[in-house]
């Protein structure tokens, strides 16, 4: 196959862990014979300090004529001043509201080989299979009115959380459909009992759930959540919830597996589908060869399987990640210790294991 991939590698460790999954991409289209054809876009603050836009218009024009879109992270704190108007944030929820991703699917899945890397007892988070799907295009990220000024002489900032009981139903039902091809139970977080927001989000999940029977469901409250995240991580499948509590849960939920580094994600709903490691651009650690490839190799699995259909492929990758932990290799933030891999030598393995 021929496929147009846009790669947005964006700010500190994003164009080291892309260009990781680019030689990836190489390896696995020679093996298989497909031609990628790729364009690599500014993104994030680099697009700022190059442009002025988080996201410049010929990147967007490139997302939009593309088959598929990998993307690094974005930010920093070169572009951190609370005062700024533009930040690098803004281009990544520009691009997903644009290409209408409004799920985002994160994977929490623990490698057996790394039970021990979590700083949870091995019992506990053994077999953890959960998928994230969080509502990426609305809720408090989008909501208006929004913004800061001074009321009775107080400065104030605020914020609007809003979802249409249409937005809240495409993501139930997404959900729910994932579930009946997993293990048949979907979880749905929220704070019914303090937001009205969430009253609305878990009167439509509740009318989504009647639809399917065949599938166990539940409501959670995210603050119950949280701690049973940490408690019995086993008992979830499907968890369901708003952009907001999904990005905190989702981070929480990477230390079952080890590290904020293995979590990939598909952000999809759109036409074209945008990949990207849940991590951000991890300035502590940019330039120094400490990432961690994996999340985002693994988001790239995900761009072969779900955005080009190409099922074997996203599963030799998955496979040869495997077999690198199960050798027992690993990067810093898996617990590589004195013998910690750097991001290179970690992508050199999983291309050979291919
Ligand atoms: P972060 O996710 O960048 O880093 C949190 C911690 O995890 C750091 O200690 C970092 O070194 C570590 N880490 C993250 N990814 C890693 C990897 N692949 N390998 C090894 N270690 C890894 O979160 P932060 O420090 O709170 O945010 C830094 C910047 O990233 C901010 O500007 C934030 O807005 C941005 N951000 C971007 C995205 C994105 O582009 N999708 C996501 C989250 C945060
Ligand atoms: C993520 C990030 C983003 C989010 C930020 C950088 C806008 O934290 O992808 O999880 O909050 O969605
Ligand atoms: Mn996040």
């Amino acid at each position: 196959m021929k496929a147009k991939v846009t790669l947005l590698p964006g700010d500190g460790i994003g164009p080291e862990i892309v260009q990781a999954t680019r030689q990836v991409f190489d390896a696995v289209a020679a093996k298989f014979d497909h031609q990628f054809e790729y364009s690599e876009q500014l993104i994030g603050g680099i697009a700022i300090d190059e442009t002025g836009n988080p996201l410049p218009e010929e990147t967007l024009g490139a997302c939009l004529e593309s088959d598929a879109i990998l993307l690094g992270a974005v930010g920093g704190p070169k572009w951190d001043d609370p005062a700024a108007t533009v930040r690098p944030e803004q281009g990544l929820l520009r691009i997903r509201k644009e290409l209408g991703a409004f799920a985002n699917i994160r994977p929490v899945k623990v490698f057996d080989a790394l039970a021990a890397a979590s700083p949870l007892q091995p019992e506990r988070v053994k077999g953890v299979d959960i998928v994230f799907v969080r509502e990426l295009t609305g809720g408090i990220y989008f909501g208006t009115p929004r913004g800061r000024e001074v009321r009775d002489d107080v400065r104030v900032g605020f914020d609007t959380m809003i979802y249409g009981a249409d937005e809240v139903e495409r993501i139930v039902r997404m959900a729910f459909d994932l579930a009946r091809q997993r293990r048949g139970k979907v979880t749905s977080v929220d704070k019914a009992n303090v937001l009205d927001t969430s009253r609305l989000w878990r009167a439509v999940a509740h009318e989504v759930a009647a639809e399917y029977p065949d599938v166990e469901y539940e409501d959670l409250l995210v603050d119950a959540m949280a701690m049973y995240l940490i408690n019995r991580p086993a008992d979830f499948d499907v968890v369901v919830t708003g952009n907001m509590f999904g990005d905190i849960l989702s981070d929480e939920a990477s230390m079952i597996t080890g590290s904020l580094g293995m979590l990939p994600s598909a952000s999809v709903g759109g036409r074209v589908g945008l990949f990207e490691p849940i991590h951000g651009s991890a300035p502590d650690i940019a330039g120094s060869g400490k990432a961690n490839p994996l999340a985002t190799i693994l988001s790239g699995a995900m761009m072969l399987r779900l955005g080009l259909e190409l099922h074997q492929e996203a599963e030799v990758i998955e496979h040869a990640v495997d077999r690198v932990l199960a050798a027992g290799h690993r990067t810093a933030d898996i617990g590589g210790g004195a013998a910690s891999l750097n991001t290179n030598a970690m992508t050199e393995l999983v291309i050979a294991a291919l």
